[in-house]
């Protein structure tokens, strides 16, 4: 096949006036609309680790890898498709491009939003190169049309693409060369069961301890020739949610913070007044965490309170709160689950500064 990988108008003439240019077969239905790996944040790049070894926490998904990566190179293959489930930051993204360097080959990185119409996902596959790495975020929302041309893809490296409509509709099989997909997902329940099915690896990310987001912290402030004190690295790292990405944005703050307030060296002190003005407090809760928690107690005595209530109550998006803000309250004991909604636990009061209703009634 005769699949051309650059940009299309790279090597197309100067039109000429007035002259209709003869159009060339379609070739968008083989090009990627947009490339994500292009549009990354650089400052992004400077601070993710770039070899497993450099990546702090995560032990076992480590190990998985690391003996994936080995026998696949002893192998001379590509590695097994790889899907990553966990919540936001905890790096999904980092781990794929840590795989394309550990296995020198090429990563593209997209998400499902970005794939929507199948010529999307049909150009990238026929422009990957044996081996690569194709790493698609937030999978679980791809089409069902886009999905179901992965299933071939990831099995046999076969893309089956229908040309035309109707009566006149042809099917046509084009290889494509061995590749990797990773998929990354924060609902791995929202996958359908034979994409799951066809990944080798499904592996959770976990929230972080605070001694290793401690660790993360130290590393990116030494990438930012910060001065930091060791006891002010862990300060931010219990304050992070268990989240690298967290961590890393707080010590940005409490960077900018020293260096308008102090001499620019980060003590905890700084760090406590610093994280105390970006409205964090001790346990990581922002104002979000800290508003679900307080409706909760307030308007619906702990709960149990249904979701879509408790987002209309607090005027946030549901899924966020399911994806974003739940999995941290729940990790640290102060949300709970029930089939009749959301309750806020003896823990959570107390932190919030109200007696559990138990002692309420001890009281009376
Ligand atoms: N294990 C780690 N060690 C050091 N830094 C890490 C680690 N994991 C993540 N990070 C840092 O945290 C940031 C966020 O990670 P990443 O973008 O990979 O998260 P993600 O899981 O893909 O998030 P999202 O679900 O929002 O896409 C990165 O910039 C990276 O520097
Ligand atoms: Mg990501």
């Amino acid at each position: 096949m005769a699949i051309v990988s650059s940009k299309s108008g790279h090597f197309d003439p100067a039109p000429e006036k007035n002259t209709v240019q003869p159009q060339p077969p379609d070739p968008k239905l083989l090009q990627p609309e947009a490339d994500e790996e292009e549009r990354r944040p650089q400052s992004e790049d400077k601070i993710r680790p770039q070899r497993l070894s450099d990546y702090v926490g995560q032990r076992d998904l480590k190990e998985v890898l690391h003996i994936a990566i080995e026998a696949a190179k002893s192998r001379a293959e590509p590695l097994d498709h790889l899907l990553l489930y966990g919540p936001p930051g905890l790096g999904k993204t980092t781990i794929s491009l840590i795989l394309a360097a550990e296995m020198g080959v090429n990563c593209k990185v997209t998400s499902a939003p970005a794939l929507e119409r199948p010529r999307d996902i049909v150009g990238l596959l026929v422009n990957l190169q044996p081996g690569d790495i194709l790493f698609i975020d937030e999978i679980h929302r791809l089409s069902r049309m886009s999905e179901e041309l992965l299933y071939p893809a990831m099995e046999d490296f076969r893309l089956d693409i229908t040309l035309g409509k109707g009566q006149s509709a042809r099917t046509r099989s084009l290889d494509l060369k061995p590749f990797t997909l990773v998929g990354a997902t924060t609902r791995v329940g929202a996958l359908s069961s034979p994409l799951r099915d066809r990944f080798g690896f499904v592996q959770r990310l976990r929230f972080y301890e605070a001694e290793e987001l401690s660790q993360i912290v130290r590393r990116t402030a030494g990438i930012f020739e910060v001065a930091l004190q060791a006891e002010a690295a862990l300060e931010i790292a219990r304050r992070s949610r268990g989240t690298p990405r967290i961590a890393n944005r707080l010590l940005k703050r409490v960077r900018d913070f020293a260096q308008v307030r102090a001499s620019g060296s980060v003590t905890p002190a700084i760090a406590v007044e610093a994280l105390e003005l970006f409205n964090v407090d001790p346990c990581g809760l922002d104002w979000t965490d800290r508003r679900l928690l307080t409706v909760m107690i307030e308007h619906y005595q702990g709960g149990p309170v249904g979701l879509d209530t408790l987002a209309a109550a607090t005027g946030e998006d549901s899924q966020t709160i399911e994806e974003v803000y739940e999995p941290y309250l729940l990790q640290i004991g102060y949300l709970n689950r029930t089939p009749r909604g959301r309750v806020a636990t003896p823990a959570a009061w107390k932190h919030l500064g109200y007696s559990p209703p138990n002692e309420q009634m001890r009281m009376l």
